[in-house]
């Protein structure tokens, strides 16, 4: 995994740590004799080492939040959540649906109340695992809005003026709302509230983790040192999913293809997919081809190599080639369809789920809390 992983961390090392403040703070694999003042988390084991001595193991804490604008497409699922599903085994993982971050654009209350419950149901049909992730709303943990207070009264006005997904967001055509201005703020406090170590998100979040990291630098040196520098871990085979139209696939460029979207609908998105006009009998440019980047999402090795080698080849109509596709991702897709259905049965999983994650989310909070409003004077 290592090699198609790229861990950004641009710009500043992540620092020692003061015990006084930062009780409880671990770096990833981080050992510390337990006659430290570092407190025990629940979330910590014992190890004996080769000496005898008695470490405290804190694992890596993964987090990530996805927004619950709308249906889940590919790109969300290949970008972030096949990479967080599989991190669940890696550390302690927590993830979020980012419903206040999605009130900058959703203005209908049952609307986001739908799409909060769907994004739980489709994650969960993906592959998390609530025994071993948390998952939770991000509107269950409100500490994070006070954070996110504290962090934008240290926030440069410039850092956030030069922020990609506003201005493009802007150049769009959409209303330029505070929210949708101070939205790396919240994100930052998303991040460094829990005390995160890797943040696995698409190439689109790269800038907001590189933020968050400026936000908690500054923290740090205004007040002493009371937060970790987090990562983001991007793979590079599927930092950008290109959509139907080859841009990054997005719900507000109207080119994606949902993870649960209907057969018919999946199969007239895949048909609609943008080529060239190359005849059917001539060789055909493989390398920006968006159904063979999005055949390789789906396809084994071999499978790719061979229909690489046919469009080299020519004699196969573009048409032909999206049929494949549909048919590989529809495939693909099965167990995933099969497992929501299982889910949808019964009617109090996901409440639990979401209570549960709700619970711990607060318990890592409130603990780092209580250590940044010492820290700023406000207790
Ligand atoms: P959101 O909801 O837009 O997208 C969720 C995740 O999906 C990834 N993604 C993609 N990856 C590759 N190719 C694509 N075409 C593609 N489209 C979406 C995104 O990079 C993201 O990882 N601000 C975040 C949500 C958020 C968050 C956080 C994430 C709020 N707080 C704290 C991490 C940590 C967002 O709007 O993602």
């Amino acid at each position: 995994m290592a090699n198609d992983e790229s861990r950004i961390s641009k710009g500043i090392a992540n620092r020692a740590v003061a015990p006084a403040v930062l009780s409880g703070i671990r770096t990833p694999g981080e050992c510390a004799e337990d006659t430290s003042p570092y407190s025990i988390r629940a979330s910590s084991f014992f190890r004996h080492s080769t000496f005898g001595i008695r470490h405290l193991v804190n694992p890596m804490r993964i987090l990530s939040g996805i927004q619950p604008s709308g249906p889940l497409h590919i790109g969300n699922y290949f970008g972030m959540m096949q990479p967080a599903i599989a991190l669940q085994a890696e550390g302690e993982a927590l993830y979020f649906i980012a419903d206040y971050h999605a009130l900058t654009t959703l203005r209908d209350a049952e609307t986001l109340r739908v799409n909060s419950h769907r994004v739980a149901l489709d994650f969960l049909a993906c592959g998390l695992d609530p025994e071993r992730a948390t998952l939770f709303r991000h509107s269950d943990v409100p500490q994070v809005t006070e954070l996110a207070w504290i962090l934008s009264t240290v926030a440069p006005m410039g850092l956030l003026e030069r922020a990609t997904s506003y201005k493009d967001k802007l150049a769009r055509g959409m209303s330029a709302n505070v929210g949708l201005f101070s939205y790396p703020i919240l994100m930052a406090a998303d991040i460094l509230i829990y005390d995160s170590d890797v943040v696995p998100v698409g190439k689109d979040q790269k800038q907001h983790i590189e933020i968050t990291r400026d936000l908690a630098v500054k923290m740090n040196e205004t007040f002493g040192q009371v937060f970790k520098l987090p990562e983001a871990r991007i793979r590079a085979a599927t930092e950008t999913v290109p959509g139907i139209d080859g841009q990054k696939m997005s719900k507000s460029y109207g080119n994606n293809i949902d993870i649960f979207g209907d057969e018919k609908e999946t199969r007239k998105r895949v048909m609609s997919i943008v080529t060239d006009s190359t005849p059917v009998e001539a060789p055909k440019d493989s390398e920006r081809s968006t159904i063979v980047q999005l055949y390789s999402l789906f396809a084994s090795k071999d499978e790719l190599a061979n229909m690489k080698e046919r469009f080299k080849k020519g004699g196969t109509g573009y048409g032909d080639f999206k049929k494949e596709l549909f048919e590989k991702l529809w495939e693909y897709l099965a167990p995933m369809r099969k497992r929501r259905e299982e889910i949808l049965r019964d009617k109090s999983y996901i409440d639990n789920v979401l209570a549960r994650g709700a619970k711990h989310a607060n318990e890592i909070a409130n603990q780092v809390m209580q250590r940044v409003r010492a820290a700023v004077g406000l207790r």
